[in-house]
């Protein structure tokens, strides 16, 4: 009997619901903390991923703030980077003497994050700082600022909690690391 090879595709559980809802409880004090006694920020979530971490993060922040969101392209369906950043989709707000508040799912080569700062500070944002659930630990290493990070995570495909592989696994609840796909 012939046997095709299948590519065998297992999910790795990195984070639990659990671990997510204490650091996202966390980072929201610390957000709390800075900017509360001020003008509202603007959460500027990054779609599609950060939508799950920015739902759950802006009902523990307890201040009052406005939500916008702002897409851009550069990964395509797959996991390899075309190096082209693109706006899809732009925020709505008028950013111009806001402080902003970049919510985004994961760094990974920091290229989204340095053209999205650019992009808002370039818009007249008074001030921007960035929150991320996931960091790569070697986009940590080369010194990228992230004024509010969830976890640092190691290189490996990350699903889950809003982040897909090709449109799957925004879903979950967890994080998983996706294994088998290269
Ligand atoms: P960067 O510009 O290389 O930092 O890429 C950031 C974006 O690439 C993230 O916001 C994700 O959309 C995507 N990305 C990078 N790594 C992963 C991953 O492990 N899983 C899912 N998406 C990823
Ligand atoms: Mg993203």
């Amino acid at each position: 009997m012939r046997v095709v090879a299948a590519r065998k595709r297992s999910l790795r559980r990195i984070l639990s619901r659990g671990q997510i809802r204490r650091r996202v409880r966390e980072l929201a004090a610390q957000i709390r903390a800075d900017y509360g006694g001020g003008q509202p920020p603007v959460l500027v979530g990054t779609l599609k991923g950060a939508f799950v971490f920015l739902a759950d993060l802006v009902r523990q922040v307890g201040l009052p703030l406005e939500v916008d969101f702002i897409m851009v392209s550069s990964y395509g369906m797959g996991r390899t980077s075309k190096g082209q950043i693109t706006v899809l989709k732009d925020v709505t707000t008028d950013v111009a003497g806001r402080h902003v508040l970049l919510v985004d799912d994961i760094i990974d080569s920091g290229l989204t994050l340095q053209f999205l700062r650019d992009h808002l500070l370039s818009r007249g944002a008074a001030s921007l700082r960035v929150c991320a659930l996931l960091a790569r630990e070697r986009v940590l290493a080369e010194g990228v600022a992230i004024d509010y990070l969830g976890f640092p995570v190691p290189e490996g495909f990350v699903v889950g909690y809003g982040i897909d592989y090709a449109e799957q696994y925004r879903h979950l609840p967890d994080v998983y690391v996706l294994e088998g796909e290269r």
